[in-house]
């Protein structure tokens, strides 16, 4: 049974803690989108890690960990993050793939990302900067490296030089930082030789998995409201986050999905610039008091505000998501109020789903309805029956105007902090 998990909200709705819990389930994970602008967190018992670019599931022993070819790869990047892990007794030899035809992220994508955020000024998007939208953008320009190009030196110089000649050009004019195509050449050349076991046709692994029967989780990467079509464009990241992403940047057939999973928290949170019509300052001030919500790529504090309905409907629609899985609860245990954004009003009007247009949803003010807080320790509660009665009502009405069944809720960061009601 193949299961496709996907962030509901912009991001960071505990992807990570949420794939490690299913893990026990599933035979294989793959992450078919977005890079290490992703940051899952995975918490077993005293240790605490932090993924990138490598599944969450690799903290399972034995379970196979793909990168599938709609992610792109900073491969200097991914070295670390495998050196990382392999310090920690973590295995990847043998049991983590990275695809042929995932595009690599370079140096120079870094510089671009980095120098168009500065140069919009008032108008950044707030990237992790970690050149993400500049590599998506060789891709559908058809001009980028992709990660078999690492397998033939030769090929890889000569794609360098030419790439490199066309970006100082443009950073010259625009007086960015340029590059020197020698030293991204001698430094790739020895992340290659690093990732030269790992790099393989990942389809035909997908495939062999499906021949036989093994069942497969696929990873999301950032949220619906990140996406680069469904999301608040510009103020977006720049691949598909969505469910169908999960198929286009893998192989894998619509048709061998059986579940979609919508994660999502039990307030909201985003990272980077964009209009959040229930943004609140009295819950980051808490929640960043309590030292939670701060970045786990980036350690910038999240932007925090109440839970949006109107957001997650559409999420699970679009997704056609057919479980829930909710993250945080604990979060909010020491409210004596707790709001629920149910719908928008717009130009006088009522409306129930979030506009194409950023200026109208900047302009949308929430419609809001108040539940009474449960100010009490939920962080032990591992039964829906044991949680208090305010709480139970709370998740209810999440789960009456969001449009789906919960099928997970966690109290707490660790892995046993984990329930199905
Ligand atoms: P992801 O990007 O979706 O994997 O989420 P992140 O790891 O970026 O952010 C989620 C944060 O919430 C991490 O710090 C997790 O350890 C933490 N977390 C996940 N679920 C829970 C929960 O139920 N309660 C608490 N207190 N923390 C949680
Ligand atoms: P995970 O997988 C939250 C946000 C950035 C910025 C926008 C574009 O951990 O949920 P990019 O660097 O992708 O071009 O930045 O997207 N962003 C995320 N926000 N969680 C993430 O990943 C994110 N990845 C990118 O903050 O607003
Ligand atoms: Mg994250």
């Amino acid at each position: 049974m193949n299961t496709v998990l996907v962030g509901s909200q912009w991001g960071d709705e505990g992807k990570g803690k949420i794939i490690d819990f299913l893990m026990e389930s599933h035979d294989a994970v793959v992450r078919s989108q977005g890079g290490n602008n992703a940051g899952h967190t995975v918490e077993i018992g005293s240790e605490k890690f932090v993924l990138h670019l490598v599944p969450s599931g690799i903290l399972r022993k034995g379970k196979t960990c793909i990168i599938g070819h709609g992610t792109v790869i900073d491969p200097v990047s991914l070295v670390k993050e495998i050196n990382g892990l392999e310090s920690r007794g973590v295995k990847t030899k043998g049991r983590l793939f990275v695809s042929d035809r995932a595009h690599v992220v370079m140096p120079y994508h870094r510089n671009l990302d980095a120098g168009r955020e500065t140069a919009a000024k008032g108008k950044m998007i707030g990237t992790t900067k970690r050149g993400i939208g500049p590599t998506y953008g060789d891709k559908i320009a058809r001009v980028g490296l992709r990660t078999h190009d690492l397998l033939n030196i030769p090929l890889m110089e000569e794609k360098i030089k030419e790439r490199v000649s066309e970006v100082n050009q443009l950073c010259r004019l625009k007086g960015w930082k340029t590059v020197s195509a020698a030293a991204i050449i001698k430094e790739y050349k020895a992340a290659a030789a690093v990732l030269k076991p790992y790099i393989c046709d990942t389809i035909a692994k997908i495939h062999g998995l499906l021949e036989n029967k093994k069942s497969m989780l696929f990873e999301g990467a950032q949220g619906t409201f990140l996406d680069i079509d469904c999301g608040t464009y510009p103020y977006v990241t720049s691949s598909n986050t969505t469910s169908g992403g999960a198929c286009t940047g893998s192989g894998l057939p619509p048709n061998a999905v059986k579940n979609v999973i919508g994660t999502l928290k039990a307030y909201t949170t985003r990272v980077g610039e964009g209009p959040f019509a229930t943004e609140s300052n009295l819950l980051s001030d808490l929640l960043h008091e309590m030292g939670r919500e701060f970045g786990a790529t980036t350690g910038r504090a999240r932007r925090c505000g109440w839970f949006d309905a109107v957001l997650v409907r559409f999420a699970t629609r679009i997704n056609g998501v057919t479980e829930l899985a909710l993250t945080n609860l604990d979060g909010l245990d020491q409210l004596k109020e707790i709001k629920l954004c149910v719908a928008y009003r717009l130009n006088g009007k009522m409306i129930h789903y979030p506009p194409a247009s950023i200026e109208q949803l900047a302009r949308c003010k929430p419609v809001y309805k108040t539940f009474k807080g449960w100010q009490k320790d939920t962080s032990q509660c591992l039964q829906f029956g044991r949680l208090p009665i305010e709480a139970r009502t709370y998740l209810r009405a999440i789960e009456e105007f969001s449009g789906a069944k919960l099928s997970i809720i966690s109290v707490g960061p660790r892995r046993e902090q984990t329930f199905f009601p």
